[in-house]
């Protein structure tokens, strides 16, 4: 296995082949100006809490906050991954703020006795918690987010899931007018992310609809994206549309891509390296000389190992 050097992973080396050469296309014709003229998008960058975002009045603290310095604002919603705005780490910044948020409703179906489709004013009233949590990404780096959510399984539960949901898939939205990513195959739209039942009624897993005590920046995946904090944050769902309880293992959006890269469990886990880079260490954001050692499950392992127990990690990746 190749490790790459320690520093830092470039976009060409993160991104599969076949995903990186649709992302040239997708340069291109942004640079022509032919997708952002099409979709209107301009460049207001978010780089300070935003007076006119709704703010969240009562949250409530969480024991399952980690008490590490959050990362600054300024990072936490300017070097993003949403790649149906762009596949450069500035780009949701740039153009999510066009994102359209309401209305906004998140359909949990599949497998249970009382499908719903619910509103997003009403997910917003639920008692809402503070959950300050590490987020790990694949690419070796990493920040603390302070996000303002729900269990999710309290969503689920509600539904009523039957003894035939195993899995739960998560859809995301997809705006053509305000997205100008989805004009570009780089992944098969919708973004599809899933977790075993077990992983999406743990209660670390949550729904959030927040940062920094008010609503969620586009880029951060307003107005409610999923957080997993033991897995890479590419699990992790933003704009979430439909909740699916099913019998059988989704298949994931990155998965399609590059099977190979992208387990469905992705577990964050020091002792299997990525096929291209080491995940052995990561980067906190916005340091960039300077490298910690990545922990098994972010951290998280107390809580969630069980979960796993007598499971080959190396081959479940
Ligand atoms: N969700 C959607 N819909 N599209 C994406 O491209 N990127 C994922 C995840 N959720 C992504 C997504 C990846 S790779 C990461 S690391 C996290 O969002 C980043 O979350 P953040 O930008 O809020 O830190």
């Amino acid at each position: 296995m190749l490790i790459k050097r320690p520093l830092d992973v470039l976009p060409s080396e993160i991104t599969p082949q076949p995903v990186y050469n649709r992302r040239r296309e997708f340069m291109k014709a942004a640079a022509a100006g032919a997708i952002l003229a099409a979709t209107g998008c301009s460049d207001d960058t978010e780089s300070a809490p935003d007076a006119t975002r709704e703010k969240f009045t009562s949250v409530a603290t969480s024991r399952f906050s980690t008490v590490e310095k959050p990362t600054e604002y300024k990072h936490v919603t300017g070097y993003n991954n949403y790649y149906e705005f762009g596949t450069e780490k500035s780009d949701p910044a740039l153009y999510a703020g066009h994102l359209k948020t309401r209305p906004w409703t998140v359909s949990v179906e599949g497998e249970c006795l009382k499908p719903r489709t619910f509103g997003i004013e009403e997910l917003i009233k639920r008692p809402l918690e503070e959950r300050v949590y590490r987020l790990r990404c694949v690419e070796a780096w990493s920040m603390v987010i302070p996000w303002v959510g729900f269990e999710l399984n309290a969503l689920l539960k509600e539904v009523e899931p039957t003894g035939n949901a195993k899995f739960v898939e998560f859809v995301t939205a997809v705006q053509p007018d305000t997205m100008q990513g989805v004009h570009v195959p780089v992944l098969d739209w919708p973004y599809v992310e899933g977790l075993r039942i077990d992983e999406a009624m743990h209660p670390l897993t949550i729904l959030a609809v927040g940062i920094f005590g008010e609503a969620l920046p586009g880029q951060n995946g307003a107005p409610v994206r999923l957080v997993v904090p033991w897995k890479y944050g590419f699990k992790s769902g933003k704009s979430i549309v439909k909740i699916r309880l099913v019998a059988q293992q989704p298949r994931t959006a990155w998965e399609k891509a590059s099977p190979t890269e992208y387990g469905f469990y992705s577990n964050v886990n020091p002792n299997v390296d990525h096929p291209r880079w080491s995940q052995e260490t990561e980067r906190r954001i916005p340091e960039f000389f300077s490298r910690r050692p990545t922990v098994i499950f972010n951290g998280y392992g107390d809580q969630v190992a069980g979960l796993y127990a007598g499971m080959d990690l190396k081959k479940y990746f």
